[in-house]
């Protein structure tokens, strides 16, 4: 695995592959959900490229960029094992320089949910993978269904600007217990990583509830809330069933539909989706 710190050096390396580039933009901290993006983009292409770069102008100014976990080292060793051929690892100076002044922002959908509670978030995260797509110039890119709104998001960032890079969205990974893996799970204690199970929980309920024939919205959300409610660890940010293609709230199920939330577990804020189709 060649590691590459600048810019220039990895569009050197990318003018020295011919054929398909199969990319994973990550903030590191890798788990098994990064790693599967990895093993399919090095499955369907010729070159796999991964990048580690921590956002910060897709964290708020009271999130956790300063605490956000790393540890390089473990990164390293993990994506060997999967066999990729580049990792680029940009320094924050680079991305962002002095005189940066240009955004990419995605309107529409990037207004609800996760945007609604974090104004900004998407803006960040569509400028700076905008810009990786740039310097990377990958064939495909892969990011995971467990940040739908995010994949949503770049997905319409790519249609409007025609930029010629095919996405793919992964499936969400879980643990054994249900758990969506996330970097953001380390921050968890033990009796929080016991909490946090209520995530995928409630998501199974709205299944269950929708499978039975309820179609109604806001009586699978009332469940879904009345569900949450009984941890008492958790605090909810939001709970939506939505129209998958729009992200507006459906009042009546009428096509396949997003079920998302938020919900802070202590001070960990988690999200997690799942689809009734
Ligand atoms: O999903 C992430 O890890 C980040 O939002 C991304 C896509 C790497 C952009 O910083």
């Amino acid at each position: 695995m060649e590691i590459v710190n600048t810019i220039s050096d990895m569009k050197a390396l990318r003018r020295r592959v011919s054929e398909s580039v199969g990319f994973v933009p990550t903030m590191g901290y890798l788990h098994e959900g990064h790693l599967s993006l990895v093993r399919q983009a090095r499955n369907e292409n010729s070159t796999a490229v991964v990048s580690i770069f921590v956002n910060p102008t897709q964290f708020g100014p009271a999130e956790d960029l300063n605490k956000y976990p790393r540890d390089l080292d473990r990164d390293i060793s993990l994506l060997q094992h999967v066999e990729t051929d580049i990792l680029f690892l940009p320094k924050g100076e680079e991305i962002y320089p002095k005189e940066f002044d240009s955004w990419v922002e995605v309107l529409g959908i990037t207004d609800r949910l996760e945007g609604m509670i974090r104004p900004g978030h998407f803006r960040g995260v569509t400028t700076v993978v905008s810009k990786l797509f740039n310097i990377v110039e990958p064939t495909c890119a892969y990011f995971g269904q467990k940040d739908a709104q995010q994949a949503k998001a770049i997905e319409k960032m790519v249609r409007d600007l025609n930029i010629n890079v095919k996405i793919t969205v992964g499936p969400t990974v879980r643990e054994t217990d249900g758990l969506a893996m996330s970097s953001r799970n380390s921050y968890l204690n033990q009796q929080e990583r016991q909490a946090a199970t209520i995530l995928y929980k409630t998501l199974q309920l709205s299944e269950a509830l929708w499978q039975a024939g309820e179609t109604n919205a806001e009586v699978i959300k009332n469940k879904m809330i009345a569900l949450i409610d009984q941890e008492p660890l958790a605090v909810i940010d939001y709970v939506s069933i939505a129209d998958d293609r729009t992200l507006h709230e459906f009042t009546e199920i009428a096509g396949p539909a997003l079920v998302s939330l938020a919900v802070r577990i202590g001070h960990t804020r988690l999200i997690d989706n799942l689809m009734l189709k």
